[in-house]
């Protein structure tokens, strides 16, 4: 085998190239071609690493949900079934809407709010909608707020579930698309009073803050949030400039799924 030094190297590499694809580095048009096919190449690289980058910081959120119960959720828009429901118009609306409001959070952060009693369709739609967006490469996350509010309760016993806390609000506070699923529920679960316990609301506070930019008065990231209570009992459990932050001001954002009846089995 020929040795390869410094002076050889051009030699043997041409040789190579003769030999294996027939390009002739001698030969100035050939040589042109293959530059431009070397710049493709390294173009196709670069946009396979970007692609693992995306896909690997994608996990990093999806991985860090927190689903009711531990179990995770998954829906698209073509398994929502309208004749399900007795008002099939109501059912067929909803569920446009939450497709266009999709559609609209590509274009720009929004925040939404679907609202009505249990087992009519809102998380199932919810989660159709960050799977169109989790499609177009938008990082997404659902975390169910009454999971969040048992993890405060344990956070002063446990040190790793602080971290886990912490951790948390970093990627809710980041995440293209969040979805605070059932918000309201850890308020009228456990006390009399109904208000959410202090320390929930400073840390949901500190994650609305990170998703809007005060200065601007703008949405930063698309904030989807279900719930089964109106908007009056959500201001006697929070503080009112947490929710001012979080819920949607214009009427196109609320998807009111009142009509529609309890589907669960
Ligand atoms: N129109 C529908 N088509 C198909 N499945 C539905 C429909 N409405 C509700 N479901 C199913 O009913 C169950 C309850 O829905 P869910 O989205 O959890 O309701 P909510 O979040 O409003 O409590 C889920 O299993 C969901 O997939
Ligand atoms: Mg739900």
């Amino acid at each position: 085998m020929t040795e390869i030094t410094t002076r050889n190297a051009r030699q043997l590499a041409a040789a190579h190239l003769k030999e294996a694809y027939g390009i002739d580095v001698n030969d100035p048009e050939q040589l042109a071609e293959l530059k431009i096919n070397v710049k493709n190449y390294r173009k196709r690289i670069e946009q396979t690493f970007n692609r693992q980058n995306i896909l690997y910081k994608a996990g990093t959120y999806i991985n860090s949900s927190l689903f009711n119960g531990n179990q995770p959720i998954d829906f698209l828009f073509k398994n929502w079934k309208p004749d399900k429901q007795k008002d099939v118009a109501k059912a067929k609306e909803v569920a446009n809407r939450c497709f266009l409001l999709a559609k609209k959070m590509f274009e720009e952060p929004q925040k939404v709010l679907l609202s009505g009693k249990p087992g009519v369709g809102k998380t199932s739609l919810a989660m159709a909608m960050l799977n169109a967006l989790c499609e177009k490469d938008l990082t997404v996350m659902t975390v169910s707020t009454l999971e969040l509010a048992r993890l405060m309760s344990k956070r002063i016993e446990n040190k790793d579930v602080q971290d886990k806390l912490d951790y948390l609000q970093n990627l809710m506070g980041t995440v293209d698309v969040l979805l605070l699923d059932d918000f309201g529920t850890e308020g009228s679960m456990k006390n009399e009073s109904k208000s959410v316990r202090q320390d929930l609301q400073e840390y949901l506070f500190r994650i609305a803050n990170s998703r809007i930019d005060l200065n601007r008065n703008e949405v930063v990231n698309s904030t989807i949030i279900t719930t089964n209570c109106s908007s009056k009992d959500l201001e006697t459990m929070y503080n009112p400039k947490l929710i001012s932050r979080l819920l949607p001001h214009k009427a196109d954002n609320i998807v009111d799924f009142t009509a529609l009846e309890d589907m669960r089995v």
